[in-house]
C-alpha cells in the first residue's frame, strides 16, 4: 500500500476536463475524496497549445485515418506538473491490460498521473520521452481515454484503507483471492418461486464458507478457465515450496 498516509493524488491530463470528476463524485470514491483519501487535479491540454488556435493535434505523417496529438504539447502539459516520482500512465489499447493487481501495484504510490489520448492517440516520441506506462482497459476501443481513467481510478480508491466500510466486503470480491465472487442472495427468501440456497440461512458459518468457496471455483472454472488454470498454478508452486 502506499508509503505515507496523505492523500492518493490523481492527476488526469484531458481535453475534456469537465468529465471529471464524474462518476468519480459519487459513492465510494465520491465520499472517499470528500473525506480526504484521494484528490483529484485535471490538466486541461488544450492549455499548453502554443498557437492562436489552440491547436492541439495535427495530421499523422504516412497518412491514415483521423489525428495525433502532438508531441510538444502533450510534453509542455507533463512538464507543467509532472515531477518523475509516481507512475505517468497513458491509457492506451496497446498497453499492458488493467486488472487487480495493476491496481494494487500503482497504489504501493503515493498518485498518478494520466494522460487521456483522443483521436487517433498520442504521438510516439512523446510516450517514450516520459517512459509512460501504457494501460489498456481491455481489447476494445473508446473514443478516448476518460472512461477508462475513471474505471481505473475507481478500482484504486476501493483499495484505500478506509474507503470501503468494511474490509471484509473486499476480500471477498471477485479477483481479491483469484477466483470470481461466488452469488449473492437477498430478501425475499422465495422470489417469485426462487428460493435462497438454504445453506445459506443455516446459521452454521464453516458450512456457509465451504459453499461460497466451491461457488466460486464453479464459476471461475465454467466463465474464466485462464484465472482458474493460474489459481491451480500458484496452489501447485505453493505446495511445491512446502514440500522442498
Ligand atoms: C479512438 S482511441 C485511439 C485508438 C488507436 N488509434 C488504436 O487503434 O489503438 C482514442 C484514445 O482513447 C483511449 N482508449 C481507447 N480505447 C482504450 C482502451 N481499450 N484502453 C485504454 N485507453 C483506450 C486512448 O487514450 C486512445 O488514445
Amino acid at each position: 500500500m502506499k508509503k505515507t498516509n496523505k492523500p492518493f493524488f490523481v492527476n488526469v491530463m484531458t481535453l475534456f476536463p469537465d468529465m471529471f470528476p464524474g462518476p468519480l463524485g459519487f459513492s465510494i470514491p465520491g465520499k472517499a475524496r470528500e473525506r480526504g483519501l484521494w484528490n483529484l487535479t485535471t490538466i486541461n491540454i488544450r492549455d499548453f497549445a502554443s498557437d492562436k488556435h489552440s491547436t492541439v493535434d495535427d495530421n499523422p505523417f504516412g497518412g491514415g485515418e483521423g489525428m495525433v496529438l502532438r508531441p510538444d504539447v502533450i510534453d509542455s502539459a507533463i512538464k507543467s506538473f509532472y515531477d518523475r516520482n509516481h507512475p505517468l500512465i497513458y491509457l492506451s489499447p496497446r498497453g499492458r491490460t488493467f486488472n487487480q493487481n495493476v491496481a494494487k501495484s500503482l497504489l504501493k504510490h503515493d498518485g498518478i498521473s494520466l494522460v487521456c489520448g483522443r483521436y487517433e492517440g498520442v504521438d510516439e516520441r512523446v510516450i517514450k520521452a516520459w517512459s509512460m506506462d501504457e494501460i489498456s482497459m481491455g481489447d476494445y476501443v473508446m473514443s478516448g481515454g476518460e472512461p477508462g481513467a475513471i474505471a481505473l481510478v475507481d478500482s484504486i480508491i476501493r483499495l484505500i484503507p478506509g474507503a470501503v466500510g468494511s474490509s471484509q466486503s473486499l476480500s471477498n470480491e471477485s479477483f481479491e483471492n483469484g477466483l470470481l465472487e461466488y452469488p449473492l442472495y437477498t430478501k425475499p427468501y422465495n422470489w417469485n418461486g426462487l428460493k435462497v440456497p438454504d445453506v445459506l440461512r443455516s446459521g452454521n458459518h464453516r458450512e456457509i464458507d465451504s459453499w461460497k468457496q466451491l461457488e466460486s471455483e464453479k464459476i471461475t472454472k465454467l466463465r474464466r478457465p485462464d484465472l482458474w488454470n493460474a489459481s491451480l498454478n500458484r496452489k501447485e508452486s505453493k505446495e511445491d515450496y512446502k514440500n522442498g
